[in-house]
């Protein structure tokens, strides 16, 4: 009854926000000190149910993010549980921002663009991504917390988000263990 009482409040509050969600920074203007460190993946919204299989294959994920000193690089480190073993595994990235456009490009995956969006209290950022050539095609909006924990809000207000990016399939990650350390 309470929960149904709180779906029918988040639906009245995301009713009257509609999708006005502004906060996109480009990587260029991201404040490392505020943004880099410990972060964990708590869920990814997609266009389609078969772009987030293979997320499933993750019991929980943290990550760490990092300025590489002196130059226009980040460096993203994960260490990710499996779902099936529940063993950690590493694995990293390197971004570089363009000096021209500011944006985020992985080092790599060349039609990949990445998109951040944070919230002013610092608590969680997102990563929208997109690729339209290539092997795979996706876009998928990706939530990061300071917090492994997720609150009812904080999980509704992702959805409408995600929603006005017409992007209406979620993944939550189970987090049935606790992170693996990073
Ligand atoms: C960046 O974040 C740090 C830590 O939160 C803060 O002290 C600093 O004022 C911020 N810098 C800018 C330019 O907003
Ligand atoms: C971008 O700017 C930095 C510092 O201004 C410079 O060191 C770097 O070589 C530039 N990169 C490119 C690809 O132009
Ligand atoms: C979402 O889809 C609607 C209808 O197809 C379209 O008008 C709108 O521009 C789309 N929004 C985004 C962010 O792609």
């Amino acid at each position: 009854m309470l929960q149904e009482l709180w779906k029918i409040f988040f639906y009245l509050v995301f009713l009257f926000r509609q999708c006005k969600y502004g906060e996109k920074v480009t990587a260029g203007n991201l404040n490392r000190t505020q943004y880099s460190g410990k972060w964990f993946f708590l869920a990814v919204a997609a266009e389609s149910k078969d772009s987030l299989v293979k997320f499933s294959a993750m019991d929980s994920a943290a990550f760490l993010l990092a300025p590489v000193k002196d130059t226009q690089m980040l460096q993203l480190k994960a260490e990710m549980r499996l779902s099936q073993s529940m063993q950690c595994m590493f694995r990293h990235w390197t971004y570089h921002i363009s000096n021209e456009t500011q944006e985020l490009t992985l080092e790599g995956q060349p039609y990949l663009k990445t998109e951040i969006f944070v919230k002013k209290d610092n608590e969680c950022i997102m990563f929208l991504e997109t690729q339209d050539k290539g092997s795979e095609t996706f876009r998928r909006l990706m939530l990061y917390g300071r917090s492994p924990t997720m609150s009812e809000y904080g999980r509704q207000e992702f959805e409408h988000r995600a929603e006005c990016m017409n992007l209406s399939d979620i993944f939550v990650l189970k987090q049935s263990r606790a992170p693996c350390e990073i």
